[in-house]
């Protein structure tokens, strides 16, 4: 029998979760998908409709704008990483509640201890909130930081073009910044915490 990959296991795991509510009212668990070895990791919100039915993340019609957003750099679903910051679908696509997300906080952690990617973009503002906490994404979606070795970066949601057709530019120039960025990654300077910044002076 071919060994189960790491990230295969973790799968497994997720799948047998009971550790909220949302575990009573999915269809399938989304886990993720997409390369292990992937630079590029994109964190969304939580399944949808679509997502609840297949056990696959951003194959709705967010998932379709964002196909064609990888589509513009060159990239194809299996060469990146999807993930979301709930694995379950809130019923009614309900926004996730604080205890929901502190439960399946501990599932992107380990999919990120695997696959260590490079760049962590984050699609609206549950998986901004990891990462930027107490930010606007209007101020700084297109912005990185970086820290222990990884950079964060904020775009909006797409699902946000199709509710605000403004946004569809907005977002797919945020996506164009993203292989510059990468090509640098290793040259970009760790971002340093706001506290250290205070003491300089
Ligand atoms: N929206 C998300 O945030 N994630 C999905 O998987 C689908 C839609």
């Amino acid at each position: 029998m071919p060994q189960m990959s790491a990230l295969t296991e973790l799968y497994k795991e997720i799948e047998r979760c009971q550790d909220c509510e949302l575990a009573k009212h999915r269809t399938r668990v989304v886990p993720g998908e997409g390369s292990e070895e992937a630079d590029l990791l994109f964190i969304g919100e939580a399944p949808g409709w679509h997502e609840d039915q297949q056990g696959r993340p951003f194959v709705g019609p967010a998932g379709q704008f964002l196909d064609e957003l990888l589509s513009s750099i060159g990239l194809k679903r299996n060469q990146v990483y999807i993930a979301n910051v709930i694995k379950c679908r809130p019923p009614g696509n309900r926004d996730p509640a604080p205890s929901e997300i502190q439960a399946c906080s501990k599932w992107l952690d380990l999919q990120i201890e695997l696959i260590r990617p490079k760049m962590i973009v984050t699609l609206g503002r549950y998986s901004m909130a990891r990462y930027f906490p107490n930010q606007s994404i209007s101020k700084i979606h297109g912005t990185t930081k970086k820290e222990a070795n990884i950079i964060y970066y904020a775009m909006y949601h797409p699902a946000a073009a199709l509710h605000q057709g403004s946004l569809r530019q907005v977002i797919g120039n945020d996506m164009l910044k993203i292989p510059q960025i990468l090509a640098q990654a290793d040259n970009l300077t760790e971002t340093q915490p706001e506290s250290k910044q205070l003491s300089l002076f």
